[in-house]
């Protein structure tokens, strides 16, 4: 397998889905179409006064001239061929619902009901969501966890080789890297064994979607081999909040399924503002990613440094986390060394230095360095960082915060979509161990659920997601809207 040849730079200068929109905005044509704004015409007038029509304006829909995302033959589809040919892939389609909706589509567009899929248990909800639509069976596989630190690392080959040897039947093997944190799958051994017999390899890569174009970073799903990925362009590169993109290569896949199933998926109404910041993110990661991507490790690395020579402070590194991959721009500060949980420092950054992290855990703040970030952007942090340090001197035995994420989950007593669907009765969270839940509870970020339909509940994710709330993290399930009750299998 070639690695980080680069991207195929043929036609990559162009961005034909934002030239089509612009072509549109130097005529005259009178709209009756939606969106019922008219190109800002509608807008409210604050807004508009706040940030001008510009953006109101390509604001557009499906037109002769703009091209249409499920028939795609004009703008659409050159673009979506030029970002096929950037990232390696044989086919590439816009996503306009995130990596959410790029998982949901990969589940439905590889697996049948009663199919065997082999799923990391440390997965996003929408994974799961997923097994609830197919109606697949999950063989559950546990990551690794850091040694000294709570945090979980990823899956390793051996296990997904301990999964298949325990379940050849198995169809496909989803693997989710990196992870939010930055921790990479070996995923061209992952690849080789599931392809031997046959598997198809899914990934969901949201974290990754500037994996493919700096020769550092660890290799990218369609560079390893893999059968189909998800990435959420919005993360780390510049295109707009939801927009995302699935890729996929080689014979495994059946493109026709694939493709009737991102009409079940996505909105008929697709904005095409965020398609053409797909088209325009591509553009800028082809022609500029080694050199974007340089100076923002470059930064992550130079705050990593600082950050590690400051009492009380520690920055994940790439040996912590080693023989894992590791992606340097994703910054994991530990706190516990202050005396504070992540939450307080993250509320701590935010009000006193306006600071604002991407996540906080009982035990660290998580910083995402991207193609945006600067000297001065880099010099920020390192100093919010060092005031914090400062305010809270640390001292002995001040770990007093210790909330474990739950590593024991029991075998699974029914599938997530029969138990998704089973006649319910409702009970306290604090009287659920050993119940089968019919919905999730999710601690966000990262939005990893505690507790799965047709997963036992565990008194220790009972404890966790107590002890989690009692912290401050926001805990998504029917719990947050003021009950403290779940439903569980009549
Ligand atoms: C591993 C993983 N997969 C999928 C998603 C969903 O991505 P999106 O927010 O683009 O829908 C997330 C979101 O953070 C994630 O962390």
């Amino acid at each position: 397998m070639k690695h980080k040849g680069g991207a195929d730079l043929r036609g990559q200068a162009r961005a034909p889905l934002f030239e089509a929109l612009a072509r549109y905005l130097g005529q005259d044509k009178a709209a009756f179409h939606t969106p019922g704004h008219k190109q800002g015409a509608g807008i409210d007038p604050d807004w508009l006064a706040l940030v001008g029509r510009g953006i109101f304006r390509m604001d557009l829909t499906v037109l002769p001239e703009t091209d249409c995302l499920f028939q795609p033959t004009g703008p659409i589809r050159q673009a979506q061929l030029l970002a096929a040919r950037a990232y390696g892939a044989d086919r590439s389609y816009f996503l306009v619902g995130g990596s959410t909706g790029g998982n949901l589509t990969m589940l439905m567009g590889v697996l049948f009901p009663g199919d065997k899929v082999i799923v990391p248990r440390h997965t996003h909800k929408s994974v799961i969501a997923g097994l609830i639509m197919t109606g697949a069976l999950p063989v559950y596989v546990h990551p690794e966890l850091a040694q000294g630190w709570d945090l979980i690392l990823n899956v390793c080959p051996e296990s997904i080789r301990r999964a298949i040897a325990e379940n050849p039947g198995a169809r496909a093997v989803f693997i989710s890297s990196p992870t939010y944190h930055g921790v990479c799958c070996d995923l061209e051994s992952i690849v080789k064994t599931s392809h031997l017999g046959d598997r198809i390899v899914m990934v969901d890569q949201a974290h990754g979607p500037h994996l493919r174009f700096h020769p550092s970073l660890p290799a990218s799903a369609m560079e390893s081999g893999a059968d189909i990925c998800v990435e959420s362009s919005h993360k780390i590169i510049s295109a707009l909040t939801q927009a995302a993109m699935l890729h996929m290569r080689g014979p495994n896949i059946d493109v026709r399924d694939l493709e009737s199933v991102l009409l079940l998926t996505q909105t008929t109404s697709p904005s095409y503002l965020l398609m053409a910041s797909l088209d325009l993110a591509r553009r800028q990661m082809a022609l500029r990613g080694r050199e974007m991507l340089d100076r923002a490790i470059n930064l992550a690395q130079e705050i990593r440094r600082a950050v590690n020579r400051t009492r009380g402070l520690y920055c994940l590194d790439a040996p912590d986390v080693a023989p894992f991959g590791f992606d340097p721009a994703k910054l994991t500060v530990f706190v516990d060394g202050l005396g504070l949980t992540g939450y307080q420092a993250s509320r701590i950054l935010n009000r006193k230095y306006g600071v604002q992290a991407e996540m906080a855990d009982w035990d660290h703040v998580a910083f995402i360095i991207s193609i945006a970030d600067d000297a001065g952007s880099r010099d920020r942090l390192i100093g919010a960082l060092r005031g914090l340090a400062r305010d809270h001197r640390p001292g002995k035995g001040k770990r007093r915060h210790k909330v474990k994420f739950p590593s024991n989950y029991p075998p699974m007593s029914m599938t997530p979509r029969d138990a998704y669907f089973s006649p319910y009765r409702t009970v306290p969270l604090k009287q659920a161990a050993g119940e089968i839940p019919t919905e999730f509870i999710t601690v966000y970020p990262p939005g990893i659920p505690v507790v799965v339909p047709g997963e036992r509940i565990t008194a220790e994710a009972v404890e966790y997601v107590t002890a989690m709330r009692r912290l401050g993290a926001i805990i998504v399930s029917p719990m947050t809207r003021g009950s403290d009750h779940i439903r569980v299998v009549a």
